[in-house]
């Protein structure tokens, strides 16, 4: 079942978690930095841990909800400050429509098994202007395409997308940005959704 493995591996990505450092927040506050002011709200989905979300709370001085479907993650994500946690769906969520500045989503859209739909939960939740910063892993490398079998292996739908498809999935539901390079195994999609005043 999809998502299992997250009940009975947290541990191990709860070490692979404590790779983030205050470095990857900055890094990612800047790119949401021209529409994140102090006291912003970001949603993190499938932020499991919290350990990003709670590193990006403090350096950004913003609100930051981890919404995730493990339980067990999330309970390692209870308690940082600036961090509230939220049990659900990333394809059904919870939230009122533009209800946050920014979202972000790192190592976990290929997860989801209903990619259409998380893409226009996130536009829903956004405020128009909003931002949106999604890191993925890329299958154009090898090592990604042999984690793709062993992630379906297990049962998880390893949906990892090209950069063409990640910008057409998400320009189908009004966000538009573009791809940084990260590294030579994965990719950032920076992106704005887009308001009345840019169609
Ligand atoms: C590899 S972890 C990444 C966690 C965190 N973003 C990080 O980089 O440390 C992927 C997370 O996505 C969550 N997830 C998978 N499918 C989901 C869904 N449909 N809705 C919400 N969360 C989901 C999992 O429970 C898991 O915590």
């Amino acid at each position: 079942m999809a998502g299992a493995i997250f009940e009975w591996a947290t541990p191990w990505f709860v070490h692979e978690a404590r790779r983030w450092t205050q470095d990857d927040a900055r890094a990612i506050a800047s790119r949401l930095a021209p529409v994140l002011g102090a006291g912003g709200r970001v949603l993190d989905v499938g932020g499991g841990t919290g350990m990003l979300a709670a590193l990006l709370a403090n350096v950004a001085a913003c609100d930051v909800t981890v919404l995730d479907s493990s339980a067990a993650m999330l309970r390692h994500a209870q308690g940082s400050h600036g961090v509230s946690v939220v049990l659900g769906d990333a394809a059904a969520m919870p939230f009122e429509d533009a209800a946050f500045d920014a979202v972000i989503a790192v190592d976990a859209l290929h997860h989801m098994s209903r990619q259409s739909d998380v893409a226009a939960q996130i536009a829903r939740v956004l405020r128009p202007g909003g931002a949106v910063f999604i890191a993925e892993p890329d299958p154009a490398a090898l090592a990604v395409r042999m984690s793709r079998t062993l992630e379906r292996m297990l049962g998880e739908p390893g949906g990892m997308l090209t950069p063409d498809e990640m910008v057409a999935l998400f320009g189908s539901v009004g966000i538009v940005g573009e791809v940084e390079r990260q590294g030579g195994m994965g990719y950032a999609f920076v992106a704005r959704l887009e308001s009345q005043a840019d169609r």
